[in-house]
Order: structure tokens, then sequence, then C-alpha cells
């Protein structure tokens, strides 16, 4: 059987985007797999974290992960700082890793910016970490959205070379599993960059935990252009929505994305739906399937937030659970180095 692992980090809200690119695929994937889903707490902390606000967090993703409905029965959930086998795994990849390497890091030179002599060592060796996560459970698929393409490209290399240096077929070579139609959600008040716990604006995004009325006042306030909505023309003969399209008008087509995933439906059919209309109906549409879907789910993440021993059962119950996984094969990668257990 597939094992899929993934994780999402316990800093700021929730999003839409964590919610379609990720959290919605973990649901799915369940009745089919072997799924192990970690709060990455250690990789949070690769940036200051206010240590109360770091707990709640933590506690939030988790109720994130079961209110969307990921059952606890099925799955492991656990928050990542609670198994030491990824942090000793991911000390061994960072002699494995090669520093080129690490310095392609898209996401380091986002996040670090123009303070990169003060960015931590941590923020620095993070995917040698998320490559940890993945390989000690040696989990083959990997359900995120696309912004984590190029980390799973240097799990991919880290799991080679260590194979390789030391001559064994011991970690697997990793899937990217970008599923989703929104495997990538814009901003709502600009179309071109990513919708994002860390922007400052937060009518840039769709919280998992907003209320109808917050979700509608932001729908409504959401940047659009003067056009009317396209119809199913703008799309390739295999019903794609050219990049290039795309680009033209990145605020239409964002919006109509997120109603294509939200709705279950194809570009084609979205597309036909709100051919020529104005962007007033098609906002309120979008509105009332956001409340639909996000509604119930904010809710329960609410009553679980209030139920914070719930919670906290659940993930002590997973660590358990993941850390006899994940210690056995820890061990073997030890042995394989040479690290002597007497
Ligand atoms: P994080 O916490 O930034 O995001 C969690 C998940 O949400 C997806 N996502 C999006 N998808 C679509 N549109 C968006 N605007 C959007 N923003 C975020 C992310 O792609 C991700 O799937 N490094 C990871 C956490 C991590 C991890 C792992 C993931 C640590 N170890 C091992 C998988 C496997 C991160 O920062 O995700």
């Amino acid at each position: 059987m597939k094992r899929i692992f993934s994780g999402v980090q316990p800093t700021g809200f929730l999003h839409l985007g964590n919610y379609l690119g990720a959290v919605r695929q973990f649901v799915a994937l369940q009745h089919d797999y072997d799924c192990i889903y970690c709060v990455v707490d250690l990789h949070a902390i690769t940036v200051w974290q206010d240590p109360a606000e770091l707990r709640a967090a933590t506690r939030q993703v988790a109720a994130a992960y079961l209110a969307a409905g990921v059952d606890p029965q099925r799955c492991i959930i656990f928050n990542q700082s609670q198994v030491p086998a990824h942090a000793e795994l991911a000390w061994i990849f960072n002699c494995v890793t090669r520093l080129g390497w690490l310095n392609r890091m898209t996401q380091f030179k986002e996040k670090a910016g123009k303070h990169r002599e003060q960015a931590s060592s941590g923020l620095y060796v993070y995917p040698n970490l998320m490559a940890a996560d993945i390989l000690a459970y040696k989990a083959t698929h990997v359900p995120v959205g696309e912004d984590q393409k190029q980390h799973l490209e240097l799990t991919r290399d880290v799991a080679s070379k260590f194979n390789f240096d030391y001559g064994v077929e011991f970690f697997p070579v990793v899937e990217p599993l970008i599923l989703s139609a929104a495997a990538r959600v814009m901003s709502l008040r600009d179309g071109a960059k990513k919708m994002s716990k860390s922007d400052p604006s937060d009518a840039s995004r769709l919280n998992m935990t907003d209320g109808p009325d917050e979700i509608a006042q932001k729908i409504r306030r959401a940047k659009t252009d003067s056009e009317m909505l396209p119809g199913p023309g703008v799309l390739d003969a295999q019903g794609a929505l050219p990049e290039e399209t795309r680009k033209a008008r990145p605020e239409a087509y964002n919006l109509l994305g997120i109603y294509a995933a939200l709705s279950d439906k194809s570009w084609a059919e979205v597309l036909g739906e709100f051919e020529g209309q104005p962007f007033s109906h098609f906002k309120q549409v979008l509105t009332d399937l956001a409340v639909a879907v996000l509604g119930p789910i904010g809710e329960e993440m609410q009553r679980m937030t209030g139920d914070p021993g719930y919670v906290d059962g659940i993930l002590k119950t997973g660590a358990e659970k993941a850390d006899a996984l994940a210690t056995p094969v820890v061990r073997e990668a030890q042995d394989i180095v040479g690290l002597l257990r007497p």
C-alpha cells in the first residue's frame, strides 16, 4: 500500500489555499492509503514564534485536519516535535545535502528576503527537515500545493544521494501529489501573489475560521477587472486553462478556479455557467458556496479549540504511533551511516 505523508506549519491562520491545496486532499486520500498527517511545529520555529501562540496554532492545525474530515481512526495525526526521529534524520540529511542545492531554494530567498544574514540557520536547512519528515516513514506520495514542488525535488535528491553514497536502496524516491484544481490559490487582493498566512492584509485570504459575514465581505471586495466573465472558448483542446490566458486576467481566473475547486466542477463547466456575466452575480454564487463549504469546518474548528483536551489526546496517540514507525527506520539509517549503537 502506498504511504502518504504531509504536513502543515502551525503559523498564523489556515486559509483557503491550505484547504484546497492540501487538507482537502488529505481527506480524500485517507480511504485508499496509509496516511500520516503532521503538524510541523519544528518547521514553524525557523522564524520567530510566540510560544503561547505556537501552542495554540499547533492545536488549531490539528483541529483543521479533524474538522475537515481526517479520521484519526484511519490516519496518524501528530505534531512533529514529539517524534525525535525527524530531527535525528534531519541531521544526517544536513550532511548529505549540498550547499548548492539549498542555495537554489526559492522559498528561502522569499522568506529571508533582504535580511539574509539575519535569517536563522534553521530556515536555510528547512528542506532537509522536510525530507526527513517524509523519508522517516519511507513515504512514497506527498499531497501538497504547487509551492512545495521544489522542496519535494530536493527530497528526491537527498534520497538518491544517500542511497548512492552508501550503496543501498534504502530510501524511496518520492512522488509529489499536486492534485487540486486549486493547487495555487492566489491572494484576493492581488492575483500575482499567492494566498498566504504571512500576508499582512487579512482581506487577501479566506481563513478557514471566517464566518459568513467575513467571507461575504472579502469576496465582495476581492479584486476583479472591468470585463465580463470569459467562456469555455479560452480553454485549450484538453480543457485546460493556458498559462498566458490566466496571466492576462489573474484575479478573474483565480476566483473562477476557486469556484471550480469548491464545487468539484471542471473549467469547462464553470466557464459555461458564467460566460458573459458580470462579476456581481458570480461573486454572490461564490460566496454562498464558500460559506456552505467553509462554514461547518470553521465552526467545528472553533468548537475543538474550546476543548484542547480532545485535540491533545489525538496528538498524543498519533505521536506514539508515528514514533513506532519512524524510529526503526532512522535507527537503520544510522546503522547504514556507521553510527555505533553499543
Ligand atoms: P505550509 O504550511 O506553507 O502549507 C501547507 C500546505 O498548503 C499548501 N498551500 C497552498 N496551496 C494552494 N494555494 C496556496 N495559496 C497555498 N498556500 C499553501 C502548501 O503547498 C502545503 O501543501 N513546507 C511545508 C510543510 C511541510 C511538509 C512536510 C509538507 C513540512 N514537512 C512534509 C509535506 C511533507 C509548508 O510550509 O507548508
